[in-house]
């Protein structure tokens, strides 16, 4: 079977995706599964760049490594390619409709948070707000693949 494809969306892909495909990279590694994940920014702002200070210090913490992604914007072949497409919050859902993708799903839609948005930490000062996001992406992360049986 050809291994199922998650694409996970924000808006600088510097914050918050960068950390949903860490967490679901590092689940994918621990348990082996046949899956593979990406993320992109709806946005270039930030092309090339490699994750924000604070996204990479929490990871760490976590023993999660993200330090060598790159920020790049969503493509139209992107469309083609994801099984899955999970926006970080509902602007970012949004702007991914617009672009033409169908059946974006909110990554708050899992773990309990009914829909709510993973909020944007890039201008909260210091790593507190991005403890309460790493905590709500990894709860969420979780339950998305249970839900979707990819676990
Ligand atoms: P992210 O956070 O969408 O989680 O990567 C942001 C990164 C950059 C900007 C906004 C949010 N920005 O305005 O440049």
């Amino acid at each position: 079977m050809p291994k199922k494809k998650i694409l996970f969306v924000c808006l600088g892909n510097i914050c918050r995706s960068p950390l949903a495909e860490g967490i679901a990279q590092s689940i994918i590694e621990d348990k082996n599964l046949k899956l593979k994940v990406d993320s992109a920014g709806t946005s270039h702002w930030h092309k090339g760049e490699a994750p924000c200070a604070n996204s990479m210090t929490i990871a760490k913490k976590n023993h999660v490594d993200i330090s060598k992604q790159k920020s790049r914007p969503i493509t139209q072949i992107d469309k083609e390619k994801f099984d899955y497409v999970i926006a970080m919050d509902k602007q970012n859902k949004k702007d991914l409709e617009a672009f033409g993708f169908q059946k974006v799903s909110l990554l708050g839609e899992y773990g309990n948070y009914h829909g709510e948005d993973v909020p944007d930490p890039y201008y909260f000062s210091g790593l507190q707000g991005f403890e309460k996001v790493y905590e709500m992406i990894e709860v969420c992360v979780n339950d998305f693949l249970r839900a979707e049986g990819l676990l």
